[in-house]
Parts: structure tokens; C-alpha cells; sequence
């Protein structure tokens, strides 16, 4: 299975093409966020399945029920292999987001139903964070809460940071995914992430699947920055 998504954290869709063409060789999985997408639109898409590979489209989306259904659709529309919604968007928000999914799948085969990711609690956010905004849990539990609604609401699984992995492998079982950013090789620069894992540990500790940018785009040579990751976790 592939477990390495890689962040196409860029700008323009030149750069990411760029970053494509050098990483397709090893790594199948794309991640594009909300700075490349609205920048290049459905384009960047296209372009990393024109190199065989797949997206997790990550915009979080977090609005109305209608809306993120409707938004849920056209990304699966556009044939991406993953995304996201915030979690906190609630109940009936997961749900539909869920139900339109499906019926899409339902109603067009060619169209293969995306792997629906939950956003607990954003690893930005401390326990004082969370009391500011009226919620007073403690980060863990919260995003122990917030796992447990997504997989009620039949999401397929939740983004979460290393340090989260084993509490919700515990709560949620096996076959829930868990894809985990904030992974730093020992051999890499951390930059601004603070609560962070080792590619083996990760994998170790039970994610389904590791999300990493710069340690891979911004080194010198990120093709063997890639090879190096994925020989980590499979070997
Ligand atoms: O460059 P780096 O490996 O830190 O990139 C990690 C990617 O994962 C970025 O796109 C970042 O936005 C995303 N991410 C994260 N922490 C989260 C959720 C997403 O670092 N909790």
C-alpha cells in the first residue's frame, strides 16, 4: 500500500509540475491545500493524474450541510482519491457530506468514491485555544470525541498528529484511517512544527498514512529525500 502523500505546498501550478515530474518515480499520493488550489484550480488535479498519481485534496471544508455536500461532490467529480471536512462542522454536516458521496458513486460507476477524512481539533490549537472558542475538554479528549463522530457519521477516517495517533487507534479500531502530518526524518530541519514524529514511528504507532512537505520538497535532492522516507517505512 502507499503510505508516503507528499504536500504540494506551492504556489502555481508550474511548481508543482515540476515537484511531480521529480517525485512520480517513488511517490503516488499528492496532497494540495488550499494555497495551490486557489491558485491553480481543478487544473493542478488533472495534471498529477496525467503523471498516474492521485490527490488528497485537502480544504477542510467546514460551511452548511448543503454546502459541503454539494463541495464534496465536485471533488469527487474531479477524481480525487481523498479529502477533508472539519469535524467540528457536526453531525449532520459529516453525515451529508458522507450521504452525497455515496449516492454519487451510486448513481455514476465511473466515479469511485473518495476517502472522506475528518479534521479533529487543528494541531495550531492548544487546550487554552479550544476554552477561547467555548469548548473546555482538553485537546486529547476532544479529538478523541471528534474521531469517534466522524466514524459514527461514516467517515472513513481523521487527519491527526503523531501525538494523537495511539489514542484513537485505541478508541476507533483498526480499519479506521489515520493520516498523520508533521513527520520530520531524523535527518531533517523540524521548521515551524513542534509536535512531531519519525516516518517509522508514525507507522509504528499505527498511521495508516504520513503527510510530508518540506523535508522532501525542500531538500536538495527530493527524489532521494522520498526514496530515503519510504525505504524508512517499508523496510
Ligand atoms: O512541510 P511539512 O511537512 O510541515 O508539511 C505538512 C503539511 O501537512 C502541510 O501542508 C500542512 O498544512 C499540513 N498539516 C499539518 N498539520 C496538520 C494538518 C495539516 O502540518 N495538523
Amino acid at each position: 500500500m502507499e503510505r508516503l502523500i507528499v504536500a504540494l505546498d506551492v504556489s502555481s501550478l508550474k511548481e508543482a509540475l515540476k515537484l511531480v515530474k521529480t517525485l512520480s518515480k517513488y511517490v503516488k499520493i499528492f496532497k494540495v491545500g488550499k494555497e495551490l488550489f486557489t491558485s491553480a484550480g481543478p487544473e493542478v488535479i488533472k495534471m498529477v493524474h496525467a503523471h498516474k498519481c492521485q490527490v488528497f485534496l485537502d480544504l477542510k471544508f467546514h460551511d452548511i450541510p448543503n454546502t459541503v455536500g454539494a463541495a464534496c461532490e465536485a471533488a469527487a467529480r474531479m477524481r480525487v482519491f481523498m479529502m477533508n471536512v472539519h469535524a467540528l462542522g457536526g453531525k449532520q454536516m459529516l453525515f451529508q457530506a458522507v450521504q452525497s458521496l455515496h449516492k454519487l458513486a451510486e448513481k455514476n460507476k465511473k466515479i469511485k468514491r473518495p476517502l472522506l477524512l475528518g479534521v479533529t481539533v487543528l494541531t495550531s490549537m492548544k487546550d487554552q485555544d479550544l476554552a477561547e472558542v467555548g469548548i473546555y475538554k482538553k485537546v486529547a479528549e476532544e479529538v478523541r470525541d471528534l474521531a469517534l463522530l466522524s466514524k459514527a457519521c461514516g467517515l472513513d477516517g481523521v487527519v491527526a498528529s503523531g501525538q494523537e495517533i495511539e489514542i484513537i487507534r485505541k478508541a476507533l479500531g483498526p480499519d479506521f484511517i489515520i493520516v498523520t502530518p508533521g513527520v520530520r526524518p531524523l535527518w531533517a530541519a523540524h521548521g515551524d512544527q513542534k509536535r512531531i514524529i519519525t516516518p517509522k514511528e508514525a507507522i509504528k504507532k499505527g498511521a495508516s498514512f504520513i503527510v510530508v512537505g518540506r523535508p522532501i520538497t525542500q531538500d536538495k535532492d527530493p527524489r532521494n529525500a522520498a526514496k530515503k522516507i519510504l525505504e524508512e517505512i517499508n523496510g
